[in-house]
């Protein structure tokens, strides 16, 4: 009995977590190509909002956007092949997710957080929530669960990963 709603539990999990993979990929992605790309070419293009900070700021740049919901969509194509998700789906959340994301920074700036300081929250959910809702609006309706599991289990991947990635040398 217990081990079959454990079971059914990590399945439901497992099913999500491929579902988001192509908005976390799109996420996570620019901090290894800016390794190739450099600094990029910031999106705000410098501008600086009424507020005297920066817009989006330098942490945000058309080169990662890009990368970005390339590399998630690319990720949906190998899982669409798999017959485990679908073009429509992953170019959706791989865009939604790199708009989500800038839209995360435009409110830290507007909070006063400088490019790269930890913003609890900001810099975990906007990515995801934004993938959801294009996904919502865009292609369909998403089941409660697939909100509210993101809610709960984004933050902790997100710190996991950036530990992860601290780990090897890759963020400081
Ligand atoms: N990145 C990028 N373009 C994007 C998103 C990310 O070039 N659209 C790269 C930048 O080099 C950025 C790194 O990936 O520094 C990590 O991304 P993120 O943590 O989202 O940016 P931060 O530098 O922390 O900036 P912010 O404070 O605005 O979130
Ligand atoms: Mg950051």
């Amino acid at each position: 009995m217990l081990h079959q709603s454990l079971s059914t539990v990590l399945d439901l999990l497992v099913r999500l977590i491929i579902f988001y993979l192509p908005a976390y990929v799109a996420n996570g992605s620019p901090v290894l190509f800016s390794k190739i790309y450099g600094s990029g070419h910031p999106i705000d293009m410098g501008i600086v909002f009424p507020d005297g900070r920066r817009l989006l700021g330098d942490g945000k740049t058309f080169e990662g956007f890009f990368t970005g919901t390339l590399t998630g969509s690319l990720v949906g194509l190998i899982l669409t092949q798999m017959g485990l998700h679908s073009m429509s789906s992953s170019i959706t959340l791989s865009l939604g997710a790199m708009i989500g994301d800038s839209f995360g920074s435009f409110i830290k700036r507007r909070l006063g957080f400088k490019r790269g300081e930890w913003a609890p929250l900001l810099d975990e959910l906007p990515f995801i929530l934004v993938a959801l809702g294009l996904h919502q609006v865009f292609v369909c309706a998403l089941p409660l669960e697939y909100w509210i599991v993101a809610l709960l289990l984004t933050p902790v991947l997100h710190k996991a990963t950036n530990i992860f990635a601290e780990y090897i040398g890759l963020r400081s």
